[in-house]
């Protein structure tokens, strides 16, 4: 066998050993029926309905009711849920029933801090999607409000943070494998956007919505944080209304840079004239995340449910590392595989997840399949998938969060710090200026301060 395919093994595993570190925390033991948490879903549009199909398939919940404010979307999400909720079109009665202990909030953006704040107060854990909140204001507001009510779950919907592979990527990162991190790309690149832009839908309009920062970016840009380990102190961009010429306010084409306190970049662009991809050989399209490090390069797409998530991961040595390499060994496979990544255009490691590494408990058979399937991916045959859809999981866990009280990975400050960016995103490309993510701090108020005890 060749220093090369040695080399992909060694490294394999090296991934392999951070992947099982991300292992079992969302291995959930499936509730008894009687201990199913008891659930109502609001808003039952696109994304509703998505949550329905999917939660179908999840015992430790149970749907006992479903709200929209639209009859046709109501009596959809009646018929798709297993359960046979009971329909309502104002969610304050949803709210008011005692036997719902939680909501899955998906309307439309403006709609998220109303329904969320009211449901806390209500006493109900809450999931609501992303982007969580719509104004600066209302970051104030739910920040305090959820963090007055400590034993109410609040997780907001960026599934990547569910997702395996978005776990061993961040390993990686962490255990120093691709080097210091210094750029993040991401991409939402879709040809012709969908039905639900198109005016009157909310989406199409600033009034209700975020455009493309809140409905896209908001989960790459929340990626960015998650992988370069803090939050950005600027950012500056270019929106423009170029395509759709129908009466909507909101931006077709949107680019970004944010920038981090050690001087890493997030780029972003959001673009509806083309699909293209630059990752993964152009294997997949529309939308991705590149983790960019001084020692190599991890692609990454949580994917849809029809092509699941992926990543994958292209070495790039230090030269010191080089120069020591050639001193033989295991360092200079090291060096083979810099050469084999750099300047010849060379292929990705797999990104492996923790039942694909090699155990030492293993037959010889297995270790043999393993390796085989190693080599497919390096040869670019298969691609590693995720076996679980990262929503199952997060909503998987938002219902054992609700019983353990364990606070979500998608928690209130990972949901607001997201809203933040996207508010202030949108800022930037409005005024045309560098914007610094502390105005926030003094928008909308300011932070909402208890009210002071009264005097005996
Ligand atoms: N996490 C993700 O990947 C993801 C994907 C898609 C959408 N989303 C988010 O989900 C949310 C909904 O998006 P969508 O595509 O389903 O939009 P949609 O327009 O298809 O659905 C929204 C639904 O909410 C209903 N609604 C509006 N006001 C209401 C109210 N007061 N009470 C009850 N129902 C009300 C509408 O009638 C509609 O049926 C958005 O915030 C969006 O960003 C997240």
């Amino acid at each position: 066998m060749s220093q090369n395919s040695d080399l992909t093994r060694r490294e394999a595993t090296k991934v392999a050993g951070a992947a099982a570190l991300t292992a079992a925390p969302f291995i959930q033991r499936a509730l008894g029926a009687n201990n199913q948490v008891q659930y109502a879903v609001i808003g039952t549009g696109s994304r509703g309905s998505y949550h329905i199909t999917h939660l179908n398939g999840i015992d430790s919940g149970k749907c006992v009711a479903v709200c929209d404010v639209d009859q046709a979307a109501l009596d959809k999400a009646v018929k798709e849920s297993k359960d046979k909720p009971q329909g309502f079109k104002d969610y304050r009665e949803v709210l008011a029933r005692k036997d719902v202990e939680a909501v899955i909030i998906a309307t439309p953006l403006y709609m998220h801090f109303p329904v969320t704040r009211d449901a806390l107060e209500a006493g109900k854990h809450v999931f609501c999607e992303k982007s969580l909140v719509f104004t600066a204001q209302e970051i104030h507001a739910l920040r305090f409000l959820s963090n007055s009510r400590p034993k109410q779950v609040l997780q907001t919907g960026l599934q990547r943070r569910y997702s395996k592979f978005y776990q061993t990527a961040k390993q990686m990162v962490d255990k120093g494998m691709i080097g210091k991190v210094t750029h993040v790309t991401g991409q939402w690149h879709r040809k012709s956007l969908p039905r639900t832009w198109v005016p009157p839908a909310w989406r199409a309009f600033r009034k209700y919505s975020g455009g493309l920062t809140a409905e896209l970016a908001s989960h790459q840009i929340d990626v960015a944080d998650w992988m370069i380990g803090s939050h950005p102190e600027l950012v500056t961009g270019i929106g423009g209304l170029d395509v759709y010429k129908d009466g909507r306010d909101v931006y077709d084409n949107i680019q970004l840079i944010f920038k981090y306190p050690g001087g890493q970049k997030l780029m972003y662009s959001s673009i509806c004239t083309n699909n293209h991809l630059a990752m993964f050989g152009s294997s997949r399209t529309e939308f991705g995340e590149m983790i960019m490090g001084t020692e190599g390069t991890i692609h990454i797409t949580v994917g849809t449910d029809q092509e699941p998530a992926t990543a994958l991961w292209f070495y790039e040595p230090d030269p010191k590392k080089l120069e020591a390499a050639k001193k033989g060994g295991e360092k200079a496979a090291i060096a083979n595989a810099s050469l084999a990544t750099t300047g010849k255009g060379g292929k990705g490691l797999p990104v492996l997840l923790e039942d694909e590494q090699v155990k030492e408990s293993d037959s010889f058979v297995q270790k043999e399949l393993k390796f085989a399937k190693m080599w497919l991916y390096k040869k670019g045959v298969m691609v590693p998938e995720e076996t679980k859809n990262p929503v199952d999981v997060q909503l998987e866990s938002f219902f054992s969060d609700c019983r353990s009280g364990k606070r979500p990975l998608a928690d209130l400050e990972v949901g607001l710090e997201d809203s933040a960016n996207v508010i202030l995103a949108n800022l930037a490309m409005d005024e045309g200026r560098r914007v610094k993510m502390s105005e926030i701090d003094t928008m909308g108020g300011g932070p909402v301060k208890a009210a002071p005890a009264k005097k005996a």
